[in-house]
C-alpha cells in the first residue's frame, strides 16, 4: 500500500471492473529491494509515481488493511477519498472514522465486495494482510488473481517485508519493459503486474 495515495495525481488507468464468480482480488505494494515494505511503521522512501498508481488502480473500489497500516497512514489521507476503506483488526472495539471494521481478512474482503459490487477487492498491506489472503485466509469465495508490484531499486532498510511471489506467478506487465522510470523524486523504479500462471 501506498500511503498519503492521495497526496498525488491520478491517471485514468483504472483497477476494475470485473465480472462474476469468486471475488478477484487484487494485492498492491511497493517495495525496495530485498522486498522492504515497511520500517518503523512507514513506508522508508518517498517516490510519488507510486502514490498516484496506487490512487489510479484503486479509485472507484475497496482497500482492505492491516490496522497497523491504517495507523501508518498521515490522517489527512485517511481514509482514502474515493474508494472505500475496510480495516482489519482482532480488536473488538477498534473503529475509526471513515473505517469500516472486519475481524478477518475473509469477513473483510466480502464486506469490500458488497460496498463496491464488481469491483476488484484490492488487498493494500501491510506483510500481515499480504501474507493471509495468499494463505490462511484462501477460500472458495475469493480469489487473488493479481498482484501489483512497484520495483523501487534501492537499498532501504526495513522491519517490514514483501510476501513471496511463488512459481504460480508469472509477470504478466513490465513497466517499462526494460530498464526503470526514474522518480522525480530520484529513485529508480519499475511497475511489475503478476498474473496467476
Ligand atoms: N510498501 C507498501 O506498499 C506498504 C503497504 C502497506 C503497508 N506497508 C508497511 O507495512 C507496515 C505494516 O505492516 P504489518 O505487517 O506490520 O501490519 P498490518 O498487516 O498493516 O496490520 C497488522 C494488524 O492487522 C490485524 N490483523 C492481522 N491479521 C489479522 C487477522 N487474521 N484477523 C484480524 N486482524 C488481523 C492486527 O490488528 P490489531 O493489532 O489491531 O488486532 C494486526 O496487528 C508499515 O511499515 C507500513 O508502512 C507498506
Amino acid at each position: 500500500m501506498s500511503g498519503g495515495a492521495d497526496a498525488a495525481g491520478g491517471s485514468p488507468i483504472s483497477g476494475g471492473p470485473i465480472g462474476g464468480g469468486p471475488i478477484s482480488v487484487g494485492l498492491i505494494w511497493a517495495e525496495a529491494r530485498g522486498g522492504v515494505i515497511g520500517l518503523d511503521g512507514v513506508m522508508p522512501w518517498h517516490v510519488p509515481e507510486d502514490l498516484a498508481h496506487f490512487k489510479a488502480m484503486t479509485l472507484g473500489g475497496s482497500v482492505v488493511m492491516g490496522r497497523k497500516t491504517w495507523d501508518s497512514i498521515p490522517e489527512r489521507f485517511r481514509p482514502f477519498a474515493g474508494r472505500e476503506n475496510i480495516v482489519v483488526t482482532r480488536q473488538a472495539d477498534w473503529s475509526a472514522d471513515g473505517a469500516h471494521v472486519a475481524h478477518s481478512v475473509a469477513d473483510a474482503i466480502a464486506l469490500a465486495a458488497s460496498l463496491t459490487p464488481g469491483e476488484r477487492v484490492w488487498v493494500t498491506g501491510g506483510a500481515e494482510i499480504y501474507r493471509a489472503a495468499l494463505g490462511d485466509a484462501a477460500s472458495d469465495a475469493f480469489i487473488v488473481d493479481r498482484i501489483e508490484v512497484t520495483e523501487i531499486d534501492a537499498d532501504v532498510s526495513g522491519d517490514t517485508h514483501a510476501p513471496e511471489i511463488g512459481a504460480g506467478w508469472h509477470v504478466e506487465t513490465a513497466d517499462p519493459a526494460s530498464d526503470w522510470h526514474v522518480s522525480r523524486a530520484g529513485l529508480p523504479y519499475r511497475f511489475l503486474r503478476y498474473a496467476r500462471a
